[in-house]
């Protein structure tokens, strides 16, 4: 099939190079020219494993091709999927609906046969029908175009397994054209057991937020439990453990430490609010509120601790940083945990020494302010702590004995909950760590 995907950032890029892979003829389209000519040349623009083996692969066989022209859309193919961004609006909790309502609006005009828009951005339930009539009230005399919601559902570090084999396919359609359409573009998933849910648009929109929020319900809930084994001198790995073995909990996103971050978690459930609210039943979902906070709170007590650990001061103490990223496995530090409380401690005048494997040019874009060093034992020279933050399998190879030797103070505190407190205390580090005994 001949298909095109509007919007080539993280989710459009590995959209259309896994749509091409799967044997469709694929159109990406951006307004990012540097986007585009790095598509277009086989570059992934940001870090995603396996990813540039797609684009190569798909750019030289002709099925993989990119424009930064709408007219060449729209007369490319009748089947346009929507993937620009909608981040959270800067004066309220709520989506910024624009880029999606700019691509509809582009579109519409420029339409000359019957056509299916499909959009996989992230949206406030009801989104669908607001666009259908803005997508109805701007095409030519003659043509009829139709919106269905086919939300996506994949994570940073393992977007193309999560595109080419997800747990299911969600599309919310208003007839049974669009469904068979859809059914016709992902055959060879189908073919290969893929659950799909065939539902309305609204249900579909809906499923994207929900599952969000109830990821970000179960970090939060365990981070709340980490407080009280704070408090109270019980373990949170063992609990977490404990908790995950019944399968109606699961130990998946039951990891205690520092929080959620990214560019999905923290701004779907504040959207979710929002839209909530708009629906007259914010009472229904406000415990989404104190998910956040709890999250939030995770950043301030890793802050309260490491002072602590410090002697009461960050001013003149050397502070190495491990982690700078919003999870492993991306070079993304959109809402970062680890990058606020790097921002926190540098205000609180400590000297910082910031690593990260994949993420350091972000970080450095980001946040001014510490050293960035892309030698992971060069960051803990002379610290007076180690600072865990983002969970990189690299940190747990580390040597500790090795590491003891280069430090100021042999003093760790592991946010993250990743690294083994036994073997460290055995190389003769003080070890902390969040909902754990110290
Ligand atoms: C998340 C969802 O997992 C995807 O299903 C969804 O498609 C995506 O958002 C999106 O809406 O586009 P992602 O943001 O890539 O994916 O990252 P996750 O792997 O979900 O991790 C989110 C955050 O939760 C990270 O900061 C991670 O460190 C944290 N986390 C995760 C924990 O603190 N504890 C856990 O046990 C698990």
């Amino acid at each position: 099939m001949r298909l095109t995907v509007i919007g080539t950032g993280y989710l459009g890029a590995v959209h259309a190079a896994c749509m091409a892979d799967l044997g469709h003829d694929v159109l990406g389209v951006d307004t990012d020219t540097r986007k585009i000519e790095a598509l277009a040349a086989g570059r992934a623009p940001f870090y995603e494993p396996g990813l540039a083996e797609l684009l190569t692969r798909n750019t030289r066989s002709g099925r993989l091709r990119f424009t930064t022209s709408l007219q060449e859309a729209a007369d490319f193919a009748d089947l346009h999927f929507v993937c620009v961004g909608t981040p959270q609006r800067p004066d309220s909790l709520a989506a910024d609906l624009s880029h999606v309502e700019a691509v509809v609006d582009g579109l519409a005009p420029l339409l000359t046969r019957d056509s299916l828009v499909v959009g996989k951005s992230t949206v406030p339930v009801g989104t669908t029908r607001s666009l259908s009539r803005r997508l109805a009230a701007r095409l030519r005399p003659g043509v009829t175009a139709e919106i269905a919601w086919n939300p996506e559902f994949l994570r940073e570090g393992y977007a193309v397994q999560d595109t080419l084999r997800p747990d299911r396919l969600v599309v919310g359609a208003t007839s049974a054209h669009a469904d068979g359409l859809l059914r016709t573009v992902y055959e060879p998933m189908l073919r290969s057991g893929v659950a799909y849910v065939g539902t309305d648009p609204a249900t579909a929109e809906l499923v994207k937020v929900a599952a969000n929020s109830f990821l970000a319900t179960k970090i939060s809930f365990i981070n709340a439990m980490a407080e009280v084994c704070d408090a109270s001198g019980a373990d949170v790995v063992t609990l977490a453990d404990a908790l995950g073995h019944d399968v109606r909990i699961g130990r998946r996103f039951l990891s205690a430490g520092l929080g959620f971050g990214g560019g999905c978690l923290p701004k779907d459930i504040r959207a979710f609010l929002a839209r909530a609210e708009e629906l007259e039943v914010g009472e229904a979902v406000s415990f989404l509120r104190q998910i956040d906070r709890i999250n939030e709170r995770q950043r301030r007590r890793t802050v309260d601790l490491a002072r602590h650990l410090l002697g009461g001061t960050f001013a003149g103490r050397r502070v190495a940083v491990l982690g700078a990223t919003f999870k492993p496995d991306s070079d993304d530090v959109r809402d970062s945990p680890a990058l606020a409380v790097a921002a926190q401690i540098v205000a609180a005048d400590a000297d910082v020494r910031v690593h990260d494997p994949e993420g350091l040019d972000n970080a450095r874009a980001a946040l001014p302010g510490p050293a960035y060093c892309p030698d992971v034992v060069e960051a803990c020279r002379d610290a007076d702590l180690v600072l865990h933050l983002t969970e990189w399998r690299q940190y747990r190879a580390l040597d500790p004995a090795h590491l003891s030797e280069v430090v100021r103070a042999p003093r760790l505190l592991d946010a993250r909950n990743a690294l083994d407190p036994a073997a460290w205390r055995a190389a003769g580090w003080q070890v902390r760590a969040l909902g754990r005994p110290a």
